[in-house]
């Protein structure tokens, strides 16, 4: 049993992360994730960036930006779960069980279905226009993401609170349907990191890419000196004091300063500083903390292969996880094999395994041999005879183990055997219905009970 806390998180694979990326999301997941109680499980929702990219370039330059960017931030991985969501087929698995347990009224309200409905309401158009199944489903397929690996927290921006919510609320009625009182779903918590201000951009709106007021954060020191030098500043001259509190120059010099680093800037500002020698300062501040995760960057983007490997080895260790549960719920919802269907329901299995019992006896030629009694003791096997009783103890053993039994029928009866030999015989019945009947519930006394 891990008492580690599950922290899962996924990023849509569209764009080149920034430096807002950076300080909001990446360098906070990274320091998390070095905390001795985090059990990390962090991806590239690259199924979500189909659902808003129908170019696969883009898409697949994207997912090596932001694999080469958290593995050139100091993500460890093999500390961390990391992987790209699209390396999991579990994962559009899952997603079509709990499909068919979303409420269409729940999707109904999804904020950002809603938004592109009220814009095509708003322009006249048909309020579907453009809207694919992917858009309206996205909140499910996030659900699987988080539910696969029963997450307790989720760090995610604002608008994603909603999508966690939907998350639990999809879990909780799975766990109600089909759950038979167990809980098979964790009920995760949307973790919003109050402390990371999001990053203001060149214009001092929200740096985001949309507004095009961004800084780049590791494609080349060039690339970051020319944005710097375009941030929008007031126009007080060299000399005269500055405001630090309302600059977003100062603000973003704060996202990656120590204190006393941010006081005797602020010192400076006060003091009359001119705003190109502060960009200046931000230049060489950004510069001395970022230049050597830049340099691994571009070693990663050179070797992609190495980052294939990773990710490959990431997805197996996801896989570990997702997949045997994934077969859990599969059997939860009637998904079964035929051949074990006789075990199916949980309640007659506990109750027939618990009362089905194997009865020792020795016969007068000294062999050894055993019965095998139902609930109500009916003999559902004689055993064939063993020359000691610690043979007849170990064929006990081996059929109460959970393996698939091995019984050939003949005629109106079957024997069950064990490494190539019969060593328990059934009563002959009246027909093969009955015969075949016996055979379940011989099936359904031997399967072995959890917990
Ligand atoms: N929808 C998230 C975003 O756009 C990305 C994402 C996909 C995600 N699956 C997730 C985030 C699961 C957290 C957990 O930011």
């Amino acid at each position: 049993m891990t008492t580690r806390t599950r922290i899962l998180t996924g990023i849509t694979t569209t764009g080149t992360p920034h430096l807002g990326n950076y300080a909001g999301a990446i360098r906070p997941a990274i320091l998390a994730s070095q905390d001795a109680n985090a059990d990390s499980f962090y991806f590239l929702a690259d199924y979500h960036a189909l659902i808003k990219c129908d170019d696969p370039q883009r898409i697949q330059r994207s997912r090596m930006e932001i694999a080469a960017t958290w593995l050139a931030g100091g993500l460890d991985v093999n500390r961390v779960t990391f992987y790209r969501q699209s390396d999991i087929p579990e994962i559009p698995e899952l997603t079509w069980l709990l499909t068919c347990v979303a409420a269409k009224g729940l999707l109904n309200r999804a904020h950002a279905y809603k938004a592109s409905v009220d814009k095509n309401v708003e322009a006249g158009e048909d309020p579907d226009a453009g809207i694919s199944m992917g858009l309206y489903s996205y909140p499910v397929l996030m659900a699987a993401d988080i539910l696969m690996f029963n997450a307790h927290k989720v760090p995610v921006g604002r608008d994603q609170i909603q999508h966690v919510e939907m998350a639990r609320d999809i879990g909780q009625r799975f766990n109600h349907l089909f759950g038979n009182g167990k809980e098979f779903f964790t009920m995760p918590e949307a973790l919003i990191e109050e402390s990371v201000a999001t990053l203001p951009g060149l214009d001092g709106r929200k740096m985001s890419k949309s507004y095009d007021n961004t800084i780049p954060l590791f494609t080349s020191a060039k690339d970051m000196k020319d944005a710097i030098s375009r941030i929008v500043t007031d126009s007080r001259a060299p000399g005269e004091a500055k405001d630090p509190d309302n600059s977003h120059l100062f603000t973003l010099f704060q996202a990656f300063a120590s204190k006393a680093q941010e006081e005797e800037f602020r010192a400076e500002l006060l003091q009359g500083l001119g705003w190109g020698e502060a960009k200046n300062r931000l230049f060489q501040l950004l510069d001395s903390q970022l230049s050597e995760p830049r340099e691994r960057y571009h070693q990663l983007m050179s070797r992609p292969s190495d980052m294939e490997d990773l990710l490959l080895i990431g997805a197996k260790k996801a896989r570990a996880v997702a997949a045997p549960f994934l077969a859990e719920l599969r059997e939860a919802v009637g998904l079964r094999s035929f051949v074990n269907q006789a075990a199916a329901p949980v309640a007659a299995k506990k109750k027939a395994a618990k009362a089905a019992r194997f009865v020792s006896f020795r016969e007068d030629d000294g062999s050894f041999r055993f019965r095998l009694l139902s609930a109500d003791g009916e003999q559902l096997l004689l055993s064939r005879n063993f020359a000691d009783g610690k043979a007849a103890g170990a064929v006990t053993k081996q059929l109460q183990s959970g393996d698939a039994l091995d019984v050939r029928t003949e005629a109106t009866g079957f024997s069950v055997w064990l490494d190539g030999a019969a060593v328990a015989d059934s009563a002959e019945f009246a027909d093969e219905t009955s015969r075949d009947a016996a055979i379940a519930a011989l099936r359904v006394a031997l399967t072995p009970i959890e917990d």
